[in-house]
């Protein structure tokens, strides 16, 4: 399938996606809400994708929601690109397979929270994030405001909210907002690598794995360690004995 705010590609088993509107920094507007989301689709039953890109093209990862849409929105319809945004982004979140933002230059407030509902994030050294919706008389409206305290603290997403300004990768490597951050040039291969590591385990495991930390966040620590044990004794009958019986043989495993 072809797109217009999308280029995909797939190398083995990792599936790349680079949101590609260069010039308008990759801003989000409904068209690629409704491409992003067939894309999903597209990708959401292929047993053979272990692991999802997504990075930017050009110069931003993607420098926000796109203003020009919003600009001439009423409420109603303010509230319904929100619940676009949101809904999108928990599906992003939920997908089976593990998600990572390459985030190759500006994460700025939609494309902040896009890369906030990956699993984790790696970054170049000159990228930079920020929420600067203040700055335009409004809030974050993908999920930003709540995701981030969760993943980053009150205190860092206060500061980072109300100020607006942008904090480079360094800084938000510090915050636990990005994972790793490494050189431009290496900036793919080196998240190619981590997603190849991630492929080469378990993939019962590994899915389990996104779906007991995902859940177990939202519920009672109790709760979570029922789901964490009903999910590793599950495992016993999917990935486990091939993953227990190949260590001890001292080979690799031979997954299902
Ligand atoms: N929406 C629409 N167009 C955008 C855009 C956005 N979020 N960000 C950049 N662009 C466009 C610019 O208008 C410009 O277009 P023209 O060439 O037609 O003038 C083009 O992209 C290049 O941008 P700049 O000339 O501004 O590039 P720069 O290098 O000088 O600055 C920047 C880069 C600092 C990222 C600056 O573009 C910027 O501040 N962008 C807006 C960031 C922002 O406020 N994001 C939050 C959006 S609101 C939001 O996301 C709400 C939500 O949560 C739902």
């Amino acid at each position: 399938m072809s797109y217009s705010t999308l280029k995909t590609k797939q190398e083995g088993e990792i599936a790349i996606l680079t949101i590609s509107r260069p010039e308008a920094l990759n801003a989000l507007n409904s068209l690629f809400f409704k491409e992003f989301n067939e894309y999903l689709d597209s990708i959401s039953n292929d047993k053979a994708i272990k692991a999802l890109i997504i990075t930017g093209d050009g110069k931003a990862f993607i420098a926000g929601a796109d203003i020009a849409e919003m600009q001439n929105m009423n409420k109603k319809e303010a509230s319904a690109f929100s619940k676009t945004g949101q809904n999108t982004f928990m599906r992003l979140e939920n997908m089976n397979i593990p998600v990572i933002a390459a985030v190759n230059g500006y994460a700025l407030g939609g494309g902040c929270e896009l890369a906030l509902a990956c699993d984790f994030r790696i970054s170049n050294n000159f990228a930079k994030f920020g929420l600067p919706e203040v700055s335009l008389g409004l809030i974050p409206g993908y999920g930003g405001t709540q995701r981030l305290a969760r993943l980053a603290g009150l205190g860092n997403t206060l500061f980072l909210q109300l100020t607006g300004q942008m904090i480079d990768a360094q800084e938000a490597l510090r915050m636990g907002i990005v994972q790793k951050v490494v050189d431009a040039a290496e900036l793919i291969n080196e998240t190619m690598k981590i997603a190849q590591k991630i492929a080469s385990q378990g993939p019962n495991a590994i899915q389990t794995l996104k779906k007991v930390v995902r859940k177990g966040y939202q519920s009672e620590l109790n709760i979570g360690y029922d789901i964490e044990s009903d999910e590793f004794s599950g495992l016993f009958e999917s990935d486990g004995p091939e993953g227990m019986k190949a260590f001890l043989e001292k080979r690799k495993p031979n997954w299902k």
